[in-house]
């Protein structure tokens, strides 16, 4: 089937306050350019995607406007030798949902060298719930280790969580054999967070005031942090010796001020990770590990399902905080 004069899509339109979120057909001709036409099945939620839903952060200039930075779906037509009709495929990022018409519309279209097989075993639904989030996670692992940091370094801290990146965090690193300690704000979801393979939990309060010194007790080898602001900076005054932070997120503020004190005397190494972008090499190198390390039972039960007409209740959820784990959004309900 080749691609219709319309599709269906949740979408933003030009509106008084803002853009307007709208569920129905818009003209295919929002795609952008590229060698692969897919029909998208699945996509999701990430932090981006609620600012982008919610007309905070983002200036989008050509409406309609279709979001969503990931999506996974069916090839239909290829241009490109490494993709056939009949292929699964994923997206994550390279500006889809951002820059240009992304996974919450019924096809999409990419450049073939930005996307990746749906791995063996796995499908379409199970990337999503993935997600970028899931690869930030994992390309997060990747950097602890690039930095020499093993299990028997000492404790991994994960910022954040209860959300997303967090819990693809802690089921990832816990399945990777390090100790994990997750910070919360939620101390009620001790059980899913342990559940995900947390060893400790611990309030997030104990964090976000930032440090009291330069230099705190040396309390963790690695961090995935998803929150940055004040969080950050308590993170890097209580770094071990030659400890590694993998900078991911910002919910908790977007700037930080911290001490040089810490990367002078115990040579603290602060990483930042580029899940939306990158090196493709690398994105695929993460793909082929999570498919190895992430029990599709952990990814379950940290996964719930939604329709494209539940984004903007969860995009309000999600920048609130209250979104637990990950979303699927079935594109084609
Ligand atoms: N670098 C990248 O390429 C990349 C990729 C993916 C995501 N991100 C970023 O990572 C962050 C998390 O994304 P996500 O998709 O996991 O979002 P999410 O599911 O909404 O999770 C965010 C979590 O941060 C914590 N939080 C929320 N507001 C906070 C606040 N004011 N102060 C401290 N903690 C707060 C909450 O965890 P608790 O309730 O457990 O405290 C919340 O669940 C976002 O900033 C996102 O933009 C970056």
């Amino acid at each position: 089937m080749s691609l219709p004069e319309t599709f269906h899509a949740l979408y933003l339109e030009k509106g008084e306050g803002g853009p307007q979120v709208q569920i129905g057909e818009v003209p295919a001709s929002v795609l952008p350019g590229g060698e692969v036409l897919i029909r998208v099945a699945y996509s999701t939620i990430n932090y981006k995607d609620a600012m982008v839903v919610k007309g905070i952060g983002y200036r989008i200039k050509d409406f309609p406007f279709v979001p969503g930075i990931d999506l996974a779906g069916t090839v239909e037509e290829s241009a490109c030798p490494d993709f056939k009709p009949g292929d699964e495929v994923i997206l994550n990022g390279y500006g889809a949902g951002e820059l240009f018409a992304g996974g919450y519309g019924a096809y999409a279209r990419a450049k073939g060298e930005w996307l990746v097989p749906v791995p063996d075993g796995w499908t379409a639904r199970d990337a999503m719930a993935v997600g970028t989030a899931g690869v930030t996670a994992m390309l997060s692992a990747m950097e602890l280790e690039r930095g020499g940091i093993t299990p028997d370094s000492g404790d991994i801290l994960v910022t954040g969580a209860a959300g997303g990146l967090g819990s693809m965090s802690i089921a990832m690193l816990s399945a990777l054999g390090y100790r994990v300690v997750a910070a919360t704000g939620r101390m009620g979801e001790k059980a899913y967070l342990e559940s995900l393979g947390a060893a400790e939990i611990i309030p997030r309060a104990e964090l976000e005031g930032g440090p009291d010194k330069p230099l705190m007790a040396q309390r963790w080898a690695g961090c995935v942090d998803a929150v940055g602001g004040k969080t950050l900076a308590a993170v890097i005054s209580s770094l071990d010796q030659r400890g590694v932070i993998a900078a991911c997120g910002l919910t908790g503020g977007n700037t930080f001020t911290a001490s040089l004190i810490p990367f002078f005397l115990r040579g603290v190494r602060l990483v930042g990770i580029e899940g939306g972008h990158g090196l493709i090499a690398e994105r695929r190198e993460a793909w082929a590990r999570i498919s190895r390390t992430l029990s599709r039972e952990v990814l379950d039960s940290m996964t719930t399902d939604a329709a494209l007409g539940d984004l903007p209740s969860l995009a309000d959820e999600m920048l609130a905080g209250r979104i637990r784990g990950r979303v699927v959004i079935d594109v084609i309900a």
